[in-house]
Parts: C-alpha cells; structure tokens; sequence
C-alpha cells in the first residue's frame, strides 16, 4: 500500500519547493520529491537555481566584483590596496557555503510547512484510483500516490554536438562555478544571459575572455538601445564578443581546448583557451520521469505540454517551470507554482507573463519589464519614449558609477507604461517600482508624479518618467 498525499511535487528547484509550501498552507497533505545530492551525497533541495544557477552565480559575480572594484576603483577613493590577489579556493568555499544555506533553509522550511521530502528520483507508474501512482529510487525507494501531481522537473544545459561536457576543459554552466584557479584564456560559445555572467566573473578575477555568439545582433531580446549601451560598457571592460560567427570542430586535450570559428566576413579563426563553456540556452528535463507510464505530452522541444494555466493533457497533472513553454528564470516557476496550489484549492491563481521581470546581473546591470521599442515598431503600436541617463544622477556620481540610463516607453495616447528598460548600477533592484507600475496600469506621468526619495537611483526612473513628456528637471 503506497503512501497517499493531496499533492505530490516532482523537484525542489524554485517552482517545486514553493508549489509544495503554498500547497501545504492551503490545507493539503503535500510531498515534494527531488533527486539532487550535495557533495556528501545527502539532499540539495533548491534545483538548477539554488546549485547551479541564480545563487552560486551572483556569489561569484559579487566576489569578483569586489575584486575588481578593489583592484580598480577604491584608489577614486583614495583608497590604495598593495599586494591585491584572490584566493579563488576560497572565493569558491564561500559560494559552496551559500549554497548550503539555502538547501538547509528549504530543508527548515518543508519541516515547519509540514511537507515530506523524498530524496530520489520519481518516475510515473500508473494511474490508479488514488491518482497517480510514483515509484521513487534513491536515498528513498518506495511508491508513493497523489490525487494531484505537479511535475517541476527544471532543465538541462544544452550541449554543442560533437562537443560533450566533461567540466574538465568544456563546460556547462555547472563546471563554470567551480573552476578551480582562474584561466588565462577563458572562451564562451553564447554571448546570452550565462555568457555574459558568467564571461564577466572571470574577466573580473583576470582571464582573457572571448565570447563567440551566433547571432548578428548583441543580446537580441533586449531594447537595442540599451543592447548598444551595454555592449560598448562590456567591450571597454575587455570582454571580447565576436557576433554572427559559426563555430566549427571543438578539440580537447592536454593544453586546453581549441576552437574553429568562421568571423562575420567568412573568415577561418580558431580560438584556443584553456577553459570553454558553452552557454548556447538550455532544454527541458523529464529524464527518468517517464512519461509514457500514463500518457503524459511532451512538446517536440521535449518540453511537457501545457495551458495558460500550467494545466496538462492529464488531469490533475500539471507542470510549472523550466520544463514548460516561457521564460527559463526561477521568478517565473515560482509564481506559476503558486498559481497551481492555488488552483488545486479552487481559487484563482494568476501569472501575469507581461510584467515577468529579466536581470542580467553584469556590471552595469541589465533590467527590464515589458516590451522593446523594437516589438512596439513591429506591432504598430504609437508609443512615446523617455530616458534619463545616470550620469545626471546624483546618487550615481557619488557611487562612481554613472554608466546606463533608463529608458521609459508609454503608449502615445494613454500614456500607460509599456516597457521599462535599464542599464546601470542596482537595475535589478530598480526594476522592482516599474513592475509594480505596470501591474497596476500606471502612467508614466504616475510615476513621474511620485516623490522620490533624493539621493537615490530611483530618482533616474522618476527622471526618464518625466522625459517621456519631454520634462525632465536634471537633465
Ligand atoms: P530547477 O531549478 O531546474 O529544479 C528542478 C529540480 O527537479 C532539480 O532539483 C532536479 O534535481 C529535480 N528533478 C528533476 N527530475 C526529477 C525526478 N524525476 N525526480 C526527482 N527530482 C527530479 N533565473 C533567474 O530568475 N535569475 C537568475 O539570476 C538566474 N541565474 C541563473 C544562472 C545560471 C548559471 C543558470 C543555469 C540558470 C539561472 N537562472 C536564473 C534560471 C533558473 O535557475 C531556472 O529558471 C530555475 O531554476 C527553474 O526552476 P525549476 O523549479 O523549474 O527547475
Ligand atoms: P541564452 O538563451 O540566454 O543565450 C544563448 C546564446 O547562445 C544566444 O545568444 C544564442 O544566439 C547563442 N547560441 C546558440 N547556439 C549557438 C551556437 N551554436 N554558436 C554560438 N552561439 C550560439 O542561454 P544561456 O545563456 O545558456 O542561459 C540559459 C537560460 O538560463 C537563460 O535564457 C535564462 O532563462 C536562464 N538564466 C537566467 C539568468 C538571469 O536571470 N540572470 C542568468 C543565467 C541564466
């Protein structure tokens, strides 16, 4: 006889854990199962983006940046640093550390919520009259039974064909946070979001960084404006970004790894680095899960197909995160994991897939919500723009970091906001007041009208609000 419980979760990554804790504070008997092990081979619950992801990645990317500020920008101060190195065995042990806090923190939160972890890898029996039937296999073995399944199984870095990560020499974005001394030459095949990240980390601490990046334009989702911007801040740090190439062999061996790539202009380059990671996007994971046991649809990216609402083609079975279409980012699977806890408990969970915020956490910060003034031109949409540059910004200019701007875009005849753009010091954080304005259906004569508070960077927000009316007071 299986164990029974309302809801099972399948993954503790960002939108299983969450699903399981606001399914447990809605009443239900809950567990969430989850296969990943840390080094001592014991749970790591907190998936792609606690291990491998969002977390040890900005650990670094502050570490580093530390680094560079230290070994750049504290003498501004007068600040002078002799005899500057980095321990990068300890840089790392930091990160590790971090990391630990947050799997025992989600290891104290399922206690206090009353949810039951299984540690091992679940995969579909069979449907029964109890739901759906679980075998797990691990640390756990047993078989398990839930009325409602909520599958948040993540993804996986997507490989280069013919060039298998073996985090030695090629790695995925999991060998790129535990390199154990900083390379001199450091090749990225993606100039996308982990590329950038991930480039900068070790261009920070001192290697030579190429990023080899297949499209003609740089960072394509992102407003061309900013785009540009962030493009001349990465090149002048000495990121080397070469755009619209076509990668070719990969060899590995001894010396490091030797790349052939063809330039814009057709030409035969080969790059060689001691290190290469490949950052070329990632796909959906229902390794193990089998699916098949109960009939459940993937799409032909291999992705589990679902609604708007996370739904599959099973009932009671949905799907949330990484492994289902939309944005891959931990904020993204957390709110469609509450929206189905929500949902199972008869209420009306809601995403709301136009105010998702994206961050790139480069220095200067990448940030944005809503659309690009390229995807207004395309819809046809009449639209206003307003942008206020950092260097007017007091705040900014006695933080010694005035690169970027925010770029506001509002719609000609209401004036409701439509997309919110930044490039500059804290955009991950400013970003925040524009989704929240959004949300609501602000103007941006709302937010221009907002007293904020002085010296602030926000106050650079306020600023492009008011240069969509072409007002500005400090520029
Ligand atoms: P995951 O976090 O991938 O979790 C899935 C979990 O399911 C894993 O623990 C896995 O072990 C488990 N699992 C899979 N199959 C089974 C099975 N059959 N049985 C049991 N367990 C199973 N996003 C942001 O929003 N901000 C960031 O700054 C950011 N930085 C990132 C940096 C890097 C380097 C990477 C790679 C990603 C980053 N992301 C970031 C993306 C973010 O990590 C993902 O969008 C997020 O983790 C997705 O959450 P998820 O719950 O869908 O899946
Ligand atoms: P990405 O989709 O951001 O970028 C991949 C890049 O690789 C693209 O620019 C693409 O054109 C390029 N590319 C694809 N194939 C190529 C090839 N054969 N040769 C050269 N270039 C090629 O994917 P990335 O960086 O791997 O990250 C995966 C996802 O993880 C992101 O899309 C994001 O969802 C998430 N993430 C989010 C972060 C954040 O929110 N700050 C940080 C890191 C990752």
């Amino acid at each position: 006889m299986s164990t029974q419980f309302d809801v099972i979760v399948i993954g503790a990554g960002p939108g299983g854990y969450i699903a399981a804790i606001r399914s447990a504070q809605l009443g239900f008997t809950v567990a969430c199962i989850d296969e990943w092990k840390n080094s001592n081979g014991g749970p790591a619950p907190g998936g792609t983006c606690t291990n491998v992801g969002c977390i040890p990645s900005k650990a670094l990317l502050q570490s580093s940046e530390n680094f560079d500020q230290a070994g750049h920008h504290f003498a501004d101060h007068g600040i002078n640093i002799k005899g500057l190195d980095i321990d990068v065995g300890k840089m790392l042990a930091r990160k590790d550390q971090v990391v630990k806090q947050n799997n025992d923190g989600i290891l104290f939160l399922f206690k206090k919520n009353k949810v039951t972890f299984f540690h091992g890898r679940a995969s579909f029996a069979a449907k029964s009259d109890a739901g759906y039937e679980l075998k797990i296999s691990g640390a756990a073995e047993e078989t398990v039974a839930g009325k409602h399944i909520i599958v948040a199984t993540g993804s996986n870095a997507r490989a280069l064909p013919g060039a298998p990560f073996d985090e030695e020499s090629i790695l995925s974005n999991d060998g790129a946070l535990r390199i154990q001394g900083v390379p001199k030459r450091l090749g990225l095949i993606g100039s996308g979001v982990i590329g950038l990240e991930m480039g900068s980390v070790w261009r920070r601490l001192g290697s030579a960084v190429t990023v080899l990046e297949a499209l003609p334009t740089f960072l394509g989702a992102v407003d061309e404006q900013i785009a540009k911007e962030a493009h001349k801040a990465f090149t002048r740090q000495g990121l080397k970004i070469e755009l619209d190439v076509k990668v070719g062999a990969i060899k590995s061996g001894k010396k490091g790894v030797s790349v052939a790539w063809t330039n814009a202009k057709g030409e035969a380059q080969t790059l060689e680095v001691d290190k290469l990671i490949v950052s070329i996007g990632r796909v959906p994971n229902t390794i193990g899960l089998n699916p098949d046991a109960v009939g459940l649809k993937l799409d032909e990216r291999g992705a589990i197909l679902v609604d708007d609402e996370c739904k599959t083609n099973l009932p009671d079975v949905w799907a949330v995160g990484d492994v289902v279409r939309g944005p891959m980012l931990a904020h993204k699977a957390e709110e469609e994991g509450v929206a189905v806890a929500e949902r199972i408990a008869g209420q009306h969970g809601h995403v709301n897939f136009n105010t998702i915020p994206w961050v790139i956490y480069t220095s200067p910060e990448i940030a944005w919500v809503g659309q690009t003034e390229q995807q207004l031109q395309a819809a046809g949409v009449k639209y206003k723009a307003g942008t206020f540059p950092f260097m007017a910004n007091g705040r900014a200019r006695a933080m010694g970091d005035t690169i970027g701007m925010v770029k506001f875009l509002a719609d000609a005849a209401t004036d409701e906001i439509l997309g919110v753009h930044i490039v500059g010091p804290m955009a991950s954080e400013l970003i925040s007041e524009a989704v929240v304005a959004m949300e609501f259906r602000a103007s941006a004569e709302d937010i221009a009208r907002i007293c904020h508070a002085h010296p602030s960077l926000s106050e650079a927000t306020k600023e492009a609000a008011l240069a969509v009316d072409k007002r500005t007071l400090n520029f």
